[in-house]
């Protein structure tokens, strides 16, 4: 069955059994020091000020990561990882810990989702691990010491062309795939990859036999060592040495086997297949690695699927998929995108597990991830979310209306936990403070106690075009469940596409 997860790979991989899986594909967050943000931008094309983080790929080594970094060698040898590769873990994390903490934090975040990947996968499996030169060097030791050395199969170059950054080195076009295996005995269909023969070898089969089918003629010499001569193609030499000759059609040929420098373009702003997700990746290379490594009905698995091109390649080669993400808006991109465009439903060709469909799944939600129960919440009421440090100012999200001269917005503050009267005046204090916000909208868990609303209600109303909006409203998440809406003027849904924009409201 089909399955896409909505939450930390991490908590989902333990749950999978192991091998369990024929194909995985990670494109993890890897370019340090730069931080993705999906920006949307209203039906004016102008800049809604606000960002979603998509996802934060620069790391810091906490306390939690620290802690995690000294148990790897223990988690290495607990899973069987030979002692010499476990010593040299334990030096290496001492050594990066005070030269490149970052590095060294990344490496854990990387190192235990590996361990799991290595566990689920079969041992007939393949692993391709995207990344890029700023940690492939580290990454590929990662590999090394959990797939074992001999189980590496190639470093593959994909290079595209953008414009260069920089003049004051060589322009950096191309990201790393590093191909594991599981063991020896890996699937592997090379013919699938295969390019097609060129127009100088096709023109070679000149021949045609009596069904007009093309070859040309391959001899041995008596010694056995092959024949390259004109005789090759003079047919009167095949009539003339007939025990010597064998003929070469041309239907016959696969192609010429890839090499592991692919030149596939970059998603840009004129692609076709742009859907506006930061980091997607082309269908082609995808395309390329699904054939290669995994047969028909075979399970692919997609651990950081982002806007879904692995499940695109999986579902349109006929294989099964899992694809996990820990961002909301890509579980539903994928859905309104690549499920779609296949027709596929809900419950029956696939199922998506991790999003909250009662108000008690909702708790548990905030109870596991405090941020993305935020995040879906703020989401579910057709809001945008806001990054985390104006998330701390009491903005969670914002929902936006365009007035006759300007674009307005409604501030969306989530509480899962506790909530008191308190909340709502803080509510009151954004709304003085932000220029351009004219209401505000209260999303909890528990019913609000009549203070609170009292303390609502106070805030009077905004009124535009003679009709009046409470300034701030509650709903709590049953009311979102049971279809209630925020009062507001005219929101802005409407996406534009080319712009990269996406309407996420769940
Ligand atoms: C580089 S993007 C993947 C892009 C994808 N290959 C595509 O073509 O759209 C990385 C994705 O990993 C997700 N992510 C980051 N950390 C995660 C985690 N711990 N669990 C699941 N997904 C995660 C991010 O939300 C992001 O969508």
């Amino acid at each position: 069955m089909n399955k896409l997860f909505y939450g930390d790979n991490l908590t989902i991989m333990r749950m999978l059994p192991a091998d369990s899986v024929d194909l995985i594909y990670l494109d993890p967050p890897f370019n340090s020091n730069r931080s993705y943000n999906l920006l949307y931008k209203n039906t004016t094309g102008l800049p809604i000020p606000e960002q979603i983080e998509a996802f934060c790929d620069t790391w810091e080594l906490d306390y939690e990561k620290s802690e995690m970094a000294y148990d790897i060698p223990n988690i290495m040898q607990k899973y069987g990882i030979k002692n010499d590769v476990v010593q040299f873990w334990y030096y290496l994390i001492l050594a990066l810990k005070s030269t490149n903490p970052k590095l060294l934090a990344y490496l854990v975040y990387m190192t235990i989702r590996l361990i799991e990947m290595h566990r689920i996968l079969k041992s007939t499996g393949s692993i391709y691990l995207h990344c890029d030169p700023t940690a492939s060097h580290y990454l590929k030791i990662v590999m090394d010491s959990i797939f074992g050395h001999e189980n590496f199969r190639n470093e593959i170059a994909w290079c595209y062309k953008s414009r260069p950054q920089s003049k004051r080195y060589f322009g950096k076009k191309h990201d790393t795939i590093l191909f594991y295996s599981k063991t020896e005995n890996y699937y592997f269909n090379w013919q699938s990859a295969a390019r097609p023969l060129s127009e100088t070898t096709i023109k070679k089969y000149r021949l045609s036999d009596t069904d007009g089918r093309k070859y040309r003629l391959e001899g041995r010499g008596i010694t056995g060592s092959p024949i390259r001569s004109a005789k090759d193609v003079d047919p009167r030499w095949e009539e003339t040495n007939p025990l010597l000759v064998v003929r070469d059609y041309l239907d016959e040929k696969i192609g010429v086997a890839l090499e592991d420098w692919w030149q596939i373009d970059i998603i840009n702003q004129s692609s076709k297949e742009r859907l506006g997700y930061p980091t997607q990746k082309p269908l082609a290379l995808l395309e390329i690695i699904v054939k290669a490594s995994s047969r028909e009905s075979d399970v692919v698995l997609d651990p950081f699927c982002g806007c879904g091109t692995t499940i695109e390649a999986a579902i349109k080669n006929h294989r099964q998929w899992i694809g996990c993400d820990i961002a909301i808006h890509s579980i539903k991109l994928i859905q309104d995108t690549r499920i779609q465009k296949y027709g596929f439903n809900e419950d029956v060709e696939y199922t998506i597990e991790g999003i909250p469909q009662s108000t008690e799944q909702a708790q548990y939600l905030f109870e596991q991830d405090p941020f993305q129960f935020q995040y879906w919440a703020v989401e579910k009421t057709g809001g945008f979310c806001s990054n985390r440090k104006t998330a701390d100012k009491g903005i969670d999200g914002r929902i936006y209306f365009e007035t006759d001269k300007t674009l307005c917005s409604m501030v969306l503050s989530v509480k899962g936990g506790n909530i008191k009267p308190g909340d709502i005046r803080d509510l009151r204090g954004v709304l003085e403070r932000e220029n351009g916000t004219e209401l505000a909208g209260f999303i909890c868990l528990k019913n609000p106690t009549k203070a609170m609303i009292q303390e609502a209600d106070a805030a009077g109303y905004y009124e535009y075009h003679g009709v009046k909006y409470p300034r701030i409203q509650i709903l709590t998440i049953e009311d979102i469940f049971n279809n209630k809406k925020w009062y507001c003027p005219s929101v802005v849904k409407q996406v534009r596409k080319d712009k990269g924009q996406t309407f996420l409201a769940l």
